[in-house]
C-alpha cells in the first residue's frame, strides 16, 4: 500500500487494502453462489468503467454457469453526483425473460442503480439481483433492494480497485479515502 497517493489536485490516504477487498469479494460471490446454484444462467451485467475490477475477480470465484456483458453509465462529475444518469452503451443483448445480475463499483445516491433496474426491466429482465463493492448507506435514497454489498462506508470520496477521481486512480490494487 501506497503512503498517500495524489490525483490531480486532491491527496488520498490508505484506507482498505488489497487482502481485505478479496475477502469482500468472496463475500459477494458466496451469496451468488448459493442465489444461483442449479438455477438457470444469469447475465452478469458489468457497470462500467468502474465495476470492471470488481467484475472480474466476482466472475472468477463464481460456481455456476452465467454470461457476462457489460453496460456503460455516467452520473459522477469530479467527487460529487450529478444527479443526472447519461447512457454511454447500452444493452448489447437480448434480455427478455433473463435474471441479470448487476454488478456495481459503488452505490451512492442510488440514482445509477434505479436508472439501471428501471432499464433492465423496461428492456424485458426476469429478475434483477443487485451487487456492489461499496455502499454509502447516508446517501442513499433509491428503493432498490441492494443483495449484496461488499463494504459499508460513510459519505466519503474513495479510489482504487476500478474507482477512480476524474479518470484517475483506477489501477490501484488498495482503496484510499480523500484527505479534506
Ligand atoms: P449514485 O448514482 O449516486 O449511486 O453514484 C454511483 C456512481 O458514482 C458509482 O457507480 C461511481 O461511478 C460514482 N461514485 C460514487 N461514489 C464514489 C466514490 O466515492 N468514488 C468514486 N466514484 C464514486
Ligand atoms: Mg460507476
Amino acid at each position: 500500500m501506497k503512503e498517500r497517493v495524489k490525483l490531480h489536485d486532491k491527496s488520498f490516504k490508505p484506507m482498505i487494502s488489497a487482502a481485505e477487498i478479496a475477502q469482500g469479494v468472496a463475500k459477494v460471490a458466496g451469496g451468488l453462489n448459493e442465489k444461483f446454484a442449479g438455477k438457470e444462467a444469469p447475465i452478469i451485467m458489468g457497470v462500467l468503467n468502474g465495476a470492471f475490477i470488481f467484475l472480474s475477480d466476482v466472475v472468477r470465484s463464481l460456481d455456476f454457469r452465467c454470461e457476462v456483458s457489460f453496460i456503460k453509465i455516467a452520473s459522477y462529475e469530479g467527487t460529487e453526483s450529478s444527479g443526472a444518469v447519461r447512457e454511454l452503451i447500452g444493452i448489447s443483448s437480448d434480455i427478455t425473460g433473463r435474471d441479470i445480475v448487476i454488478v456495481e463499483d459503488i452505490v451512492d445516491s442510488g440514482k445509477s442503480i434505479e436508472y439501471l433496474c428501471q432499464t433492465l426491466r423496461e428492456a424485458g429482465a426476469r429478475s434483477v439481483t443487485i451487487c456492489t463493492l461499496f455502499l454509502k448507506p447516508a446517501a442513499y435514497v433509491g428503493c432498490e433492494k441492494i443483495d449484496f454489498a461488499a463494504f459499508e462506508i460513510g459519505n466519503e470520496f474513495i479510489v482504487g480497485y476500478g474507482l477512480d477521481y476524474d479518470q484517475y486512480g483506477r489501477e490501484l490494487a488498495d482503496v484510499y479515502v480523500v484527505e479534506e
